[in-house]
């Protein structure tokens, strides 16, 4: 397998406190990784490096071998998808909230792709029209998701995105995740504090601890 991206002895320190402590980490292309790890260890931290929406004080990043450096912003971050942790819809109807990347792109709305999504995710039963107002939660949460998935990126990064869904939506939402990466070749990184979250799904895990990959930790499968 190809490396798709490439952490070199990455740092982010804010003030004199270091929450990206030199980190190396190689993601091959189609790999599967759950990041796990405590509350404020820098695991969101890291996500946004990744995607470019901020720099690294020490140490590089590639993507497909070319530093960070040399990509235009906004090419990169089309490639390397980041769903936040708190990603917000707009207040209009879930089908302007999937427009929304095509907007982005000037291109034209795909309607069959976000409705076959939007099943996907269990909500067929909605139409496009819907506004999203009186939505719950874990339905928005979903809606996201599928925005998220309206174009297919080479890397996904999943901050805790299935955080307010039951256990059968998060089964239904993993299940559309990983057959569309194994279809499409899609590297996924997912941060989750469900210990449950079908580790079978993933091809290794790597534990976040004060900003350090803890190599102590072999979990339940090889890292
Ligand atoms: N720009 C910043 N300025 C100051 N502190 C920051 C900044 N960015 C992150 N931090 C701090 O770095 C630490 C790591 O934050 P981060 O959001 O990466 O944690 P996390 O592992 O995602 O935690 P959680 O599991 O709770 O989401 C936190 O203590 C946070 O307050
Ligand atoms: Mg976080």
């Amino acid at each position: 397998m190809t490396t798709i991206l490439e952490l070199k002895d990455v740092c982010y320190k804010v003030d004199k406190r270091l929450i990206i402590d030199h980190i190396d980490l190689t993601v091959k292309d189609g790999e599967k990784i759950a990041v796990v790890g405590p509350s404020g260890s820098g695991k969101s931290t890291l996500f946004h490096l990744l995607n470019n929406l901020i720099s690294p004080t020490d140490g590089e990043l590639f993507y497909k071998g070319k530093a960070y450096k040399d990509y235009q912003p906004e090419s990169l971050r089309r490639q390397i998808s980041y769903m936040p942790q708190s990603t917000e819809l707009f207040d209009t109807t879930i089908g302007e909230n999937l427009a929304f990347p095509a907007l982005a792109r000037n291109d034209k709305f795909d309607s069959a792709r976000a409705k076959k999504l939007l099943a996907s995710f269990g909500l067929g039963d909605y139409k496009l029209d819907t506004n999203v107002e009186f939505l719950s939660g874990g339905e928005r949460q979903r809606i996201c998701l599928a925005r998220q998935l309206m174009y297919i990126p080479d890397v996904l990064l999943l901050d805790e995105a299935t955080s307010a869904l039951d256990a059968d939506n998060t089964e239904k939402a993993e299940d559309a995740i990983f057959s569309l990466a194994k279809d499409e070749g899609v590297s996924v990184m997912w941060i989750t504090h469900s210990y449950d979250q079908s580790m079978s799904n993933f091809d290794r895990r790597i534990d976040i601890v004060d900003g350090k990959i803890n190599k102590d930790n072999k979990g339940d499968i090889d890292v």
